[in-house]
């Protein structure tokens, strides 16, 4: 504490963007990623908020009773002033889904989103967006609601660098959900005013290369200012690859208004995912990860970045995918390989994982997806698969050592990095990791590094 009795800020309070730590009420500019089902826990939120930070409640695939559950656990426990998001992932194929996750949270009061696989603005962002415009006294546009938006290509950041699409705003007026005052401002300010860079990640990754990706992003942030004319900065903060304080450094060198980390926050105490998966983490190295084809979006062949150090799910679900391109329908796959995943990869029939596949879908009211794979073999050959990775997956919050070769767990290699950094360290062990001491440690030794301390 200073004499006046205020905060004394240290030299890595002031590392990245005044404003974004500002309008985000944070003290450093550092986020932790969500993190999915819950693996960005309501208490890896409170660790950091108390602490001067912000995470992001892993919401995706969890209830939106589970999620209402830990908004109001996270406000019992963080004090008014202290901020914290929660995800909200793109749902295409259910838009009206998407807009009732957004009335939820604003229900709740929740002020800041992590909007991530999004590929256009949506009616539901558009929502959000709106929802807390309001004009500044003495000019401008406030905003009382954020969103943070995830992208990792141009084209998607050129959308949120953008005013809401009229089209979508007009609806919206029209149907009583926004004022016209909060449509006339909404043509004053881009979407998101905050937009994390995704370079190569854990989990879902487009394999962007931070040192590329950034700059353009940049290049392209000054010329949408300029184009639009806003009266506003918009903020571009770099996530993928930080792990260690030279990381951080580089990123905030390459003129990042705030860094995000993801794949380090899942090996600590707080991160909600079994500790026989945490014991694991802590011992892998940069190359220990490995590129496979995503579960939800098998079809079109996207990408996660999953554990490859003592396990076979990378491999297997990269041969599963090549047998959904080389094959028409489950029967037409040999004999001999469709027993060998039976015994080795699903550990059940293919009648059985169709028995499941179709109550999963009939209880998540689905069944039009049976009827149509019913009708086309191709398609019931990829709910079949997905099958697979939705138990691989869901190993990784149960028993991991029942089925050790089929575990499905998203990471990335700057988990690797900070795992040599720890080494000889308390760190060294999950159980003393926390991601609020460990954001703080990063800040610290990131600033002195800038500084020509180190
Ligand atoms: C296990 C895991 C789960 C993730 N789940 C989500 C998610 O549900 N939503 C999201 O926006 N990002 C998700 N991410 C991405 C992180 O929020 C963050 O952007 C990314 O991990 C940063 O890159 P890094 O892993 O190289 O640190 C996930 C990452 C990991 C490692």
């Amino acid at each position: 504490m200073s004499a006046a009795g205020e905060r004394d800020e240290d030299a890595s309070e002031r590392l990245g963007c005044a404003s974004f730590r500002r309008d985000l009420g944070v003290h450093y500019a550092y986020l932790a990623g969500s993190m999915y089902r819950g693996i960005a826990s309501k208490e890896l939120v409170v660790a950091m908020g108390r602490a001067g930070f912000m995470g992001f409640l892993g919401a995706a695939g969890l209830s939106p009773e589970r999620v209402a559950d830990d908004i109001a656990h996270i406000r019992r426990h963080l004090e008014p002033h202290r901020p914290f998001g929660v995800n909200l992932l793109c749902d295409l194929q259910h838009p009206a889904r998407e807009t009732a996750n957004v009335e939820m949270l604003l229900a709740q009061g929740v002020r800041v989103i992590e909007a991530s696989a999004f590929i256009k603005v949506t009616p539901a962002l558009v929502l959000f967006h709106l929802s807390g415009l309001r004009p500044r006294p003495g000019g401008g546009v406030a905003r009382d609601t954020r969103i943070v938006a995830k992208v990792s290509r141009p084209e998607v950041a050129r959308e949120f660098m953008s005013p809401a699409p009229e089209a979508v705003v007009e609806r919206l007026v029209a149907e009583g959900r926004v004022t016209r005052e909060q449509a006339a401002l909404a043509r004053r300010v881009p979407v998101a005013q905050d937009i994390t860079v995704e370079a190569d990640s854990g989990g879902h990754t487009d394999r962007g290369v931070s040192t590329v990706l950034l700059p353009s992003m940049q290049s392209l942030r000054l010329r949408m200012t300029r184009e639009f004319g806003y009266g506003e900065k918009i903020r571009l903060g770099l996530a993928g690859g930080i792990g260690t304080p030279h990381a951080v450094a580089a990123a905030f060198a390459m003129g990042a208004d705030f860094v995000m980390t993801g794949s380090i926050n899942q090996c600590t105490v707080e991160a909600r995912i079994g500790d026989a998966v945490k014991d694991w983490l802590q011992t892998i190295d940069v190359q220990d990860t490995d590129y496979c084809p995503a579960g939800d979006m098998f079809e079109i062949g996207a990408l996660v970045q999953v554990l490859k150090k003592g396990v076979l799910f990378p491999a297997r679900a990269k041969r599963l995918h090549a047998l959904y391109k080389s094959y028409e329908s489950w029967e037409e796959i040999p004999q001999e390989t469709r027993a060998q995943i039976q015994d080795a990869y699903f550990k059940k029939s293919v009648e059985d994982v169709w028995r499941e596949t179709c109550e999963h879908l009939r209880k998540t009211g689905r069944e039009s997806e049976i009827e149509r794979a019913e009708r086309s073999p191709k398609r019931r050959l990829a709910l079949l698969f997905r099958w697979y990775y939705g138990y691989s997956s869901r190993l990784s919050f149960m028993d991991a050592d029942a089925d050790r070769p089929n575990v499905q767990i998203h990471t990335g290699p700057a988990l690797g990095a900070f795992n040599q950094w720890a080494r000889g360290t308390s760190w060294e062990n999950w159980r003393n990791r926390h991601p609020d001491r460990m954001a703080k440690e990063l800040m610290h030794e990131a600033s002195a590094i800038l500084s020509g301390y180190r």
